[in-house]
């Protein structure tokens, strides 16, 4: 008997690095739950379906999973890739830019997490990924401080639905990448722009990551355009 295909839930798949990682899980025979601010893909897959989903609003993620696990029966993975910058520094920014960026970036992963945790469970071994950064794990300027900021606690967050899942096998893994050539990016110099990872390749781990056994548990990985002292 064909095993039935898994079921990936995909943030912000509308484009970039998202858009990558539903293009990719489909071309290898994943089923997309694609969740979307605009509600508009351009993709034409059977497997596809999109569903609204706005970080800001606590009932489309809620709306998502429900609908998710009505549609398709279950949910095996959870990707968390929507995500927002900000190039205000710490000093800078206000209190309604804080709390933009951590709603976006942190709390809405953590909400949709909790909603989609008893399908993850009932799964059989479930997986989360995490889009993270390596600003997560380094602050190279001012005005890259608050954005690492959030992305800081979301790898602390990935870490902390590691240690939630381990005993029921449920994996969570946060990729930290660096520069990567999608819209958040445009505004890179050219040359660098051309050297940066590409969301395919981005696309490609998360997909090895999500199809590794539970046996092969990877906490973290960093990625880089180039090679930094430590990455
Ligand atoms: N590009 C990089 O250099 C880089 C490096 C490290 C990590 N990352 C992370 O990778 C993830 C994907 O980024 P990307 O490079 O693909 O950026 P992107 O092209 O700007 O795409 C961002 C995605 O997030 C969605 N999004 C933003 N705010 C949202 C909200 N409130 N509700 C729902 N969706 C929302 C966007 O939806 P709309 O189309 O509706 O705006 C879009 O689908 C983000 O978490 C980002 O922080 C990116």
């Amino acid at each position: 008997m064909t095993p039935v295909a898994k079921v990936a839930m995909v943030s912000g798949g509308n484009r970039g690095i998202g858009l990558a990682i539903a293009r990719e899980l489909l071309a290898h025979g994943w089923r997309v739950s694609l969740g979307a601010r605009s509600g508009a893909v351009d993709i034409a897959d059977g497997r596809l379906r999109v569903y609204r989903f706005d970080a800001e609003d606590k009932q489309s993620e809620t709306d998502w999973v429900a609908g998710t696990v009505r549609d398709f029966g279950g949910i095996d993975a959870l990707v968390h890739n929507a995500g927002t910058l900000s190039t205000r520094s710490v000093i800078e920014a206000d209190d309604d830019e804080v709390d933009r960026l951590l709603e976006v970036n942190v709390k809405s992963p953590l909400r949709l997490t909790r909603k989609a945790w008893p399908h993850l469970l009932a799964a059989r071994e479930g997986k989360v990924l995490v889009m993270a950064s390596l600003a997560a794990k380094r602050v190279r300027t001012a005005d890259a401080s608050l954005y690492a900021l959030s992305k800081a606690a979301v790898l602390s967050l990935a870490h902390g639905i590691r240690h939630c899942g381990a005993e029921a096998r449920v994996r969570c893994t946060a990729l930290c990448p660096g520069f990567v050539a999608t819209d958040m990016a445009a505004w890179l110099p050219e040359e660098q722009r051309r050297q940066a990872t590409r969301p395919e390749d981005i696309a490609r781990i998360a997909r090895t990551v999500l199809e590794l056994p539970a046996s092969a548990s990877v906490a973290e990985i960093p990625i880089s355009w180039t090679v930094e002292p430590q990455y």
